[in-house]
């Protein structure tokens, strides 16, 4: 057998973002800037894997005694990554607003936080992010993650909560990071969709699945059925026509794991169909719209997929407020186009 040698030429991230296959051009009134502002994203995405991995060992498993906005339980892990991607997003000098699930009010930078040690140079770019998804997971040691979504300020603007109340079609990158069995970056500048490993022993993140596109049709279904007593009657019957096919198709398999992060992940790599659907009780779903919806939806378009509410597409609704919810359906074109 002939011996293939590793690679010793690397592409890692940061390479990536400023010399391979980049399209910065939407947001070209300042690429350098997003570079180092995506430099940025990439070292809370370390840090928080660095503190994910040691959970169990360093007091960071369980609650952290309060509730956000939403009236969920705060986890350790949800305040911790909370405060690293604020620290590091404020020190990069490269934002004007940041919007967290953690955080009911949006933080307009430059302006004077209690506590803070310093005071930091208000950027172009506004970030609206999930420091933890799969909160539920944590405990039980189950893949998470950590999704952002950036625009770019409006025209003039020096930065407003208006700035993040826009469609996310309008958004100039998008990306999550999984804490699974490896670490994976996956990320679009609004030209495909590029997915990256965590390197620990080099702490770099490498180019791995470069160009990740959907297949049109996948095998695959990814709902939480335990809800079906609250589904509507659309929902119902595509989960039927799935489960029991007419002709010569076969069954879907499930597949869900309850942190969209891995969900969407495994979509995306594999193709089928994922949703959080508004049903009788929940009148607009569970995730939400700006941070959660809205990059996973960029994501999906980019590599070739679809994402639509039920009723239009994701990346065109008007957010009214920052935490607000929406349903979600994303995956393969002719899976979700079937539902
Ligand atoms: P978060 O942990 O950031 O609050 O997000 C939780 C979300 C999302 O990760 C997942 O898709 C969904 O909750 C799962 O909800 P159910 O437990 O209702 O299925
Ligand atoms: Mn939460
Ligand atoms: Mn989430
Ligand atoms: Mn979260």
């Amino acid at each position: 057998k002939e011996y293939t040698p590793p690679s010793t030429d690397l592409i890692t991230l940061t390479r990536h973002v400023l010399n391979d296959g980049f399209n910065l051009a939407r947001s070209s009134a300042a690429s350098g800037d997003l570079t180092i502002l995506l430099a940025s994203l990439q070292t809370t995405c370390k840090f928080i894997e660095n503190n994910v991995r040691k959970a169990s060992l360093i007091n960071l498993i369980g609650q952290a005694g309060n509730q956000n906005v939403q009236g969920e339980d705060q986890k350790k892990l949800d305040v911790l990554s909370n405060e690293i991607m604020i620290n590091a997003l404020r020190a990069s000098g490269k934002v004007a607003v940041l919007v967290s699930e953690e955080d009911e009010e949006a933080i307009i930078v430059g302006e004077k936080q209690e506590g803070a040690t310093f005071e930091t140079e208000r950027g172009k770019y506004c970030v609206v992010f999930d420091p933890l998804d799969g909160s539920s997971n944590i405990d039980a040691g189950v893949n998470i993650g950590t999704i952002f979504g950036i625009y770019l300020v409006r025209d003039g603007s020096k930065g407003t909560i208006e700035d993040v109340l826009r469609p996310g079609r309008e958004m100039v990158a998008a990306g999550y990071c999984m804490y699974g069995s490896s670490a994976n970056l996956v990320l679009t500048t609004g030209n495909g969709v590029n997915g990256y490993t965590l390197d620990n022993g080099i702490g770099e993140f490498i180019l791995t699945h470069p160009n990740i596109t959907l297949p049109p049709r996948g095998k695959i279904y990814s709902i939480n059925e335990g809800n079906s007593a609250y589904y509507h009657e659309p929902v119902l019957n595509y989960l039927e026509s799935i489960k029991y096919p007419k002709g010569d198709r076969k069954p879907y398999s499930a597949r869900y794991i309850g942190s969209m992060v891995a969900d969407v992940h495994r979509t995306l790599l594999y193709g089928g169909i994922f949703g959080y659907p508004e049903d009788k009780k929940s009148k607009s779903g569970k995730l939400r719209l700006l941070y959660e919806a809205f990059p996973m939806a960029f994501l999906t378009e980019q590599a070739g997929g679809v994402a639509t509410t039920g009723r239009g597409r994701i990346l065109d609704v008007q957010p009214k407020q920052i935490h607000e919810r929406c349903p979600v359906f994303l995956g393969s074109k002719e899976d979700v186009e079937e539902l």
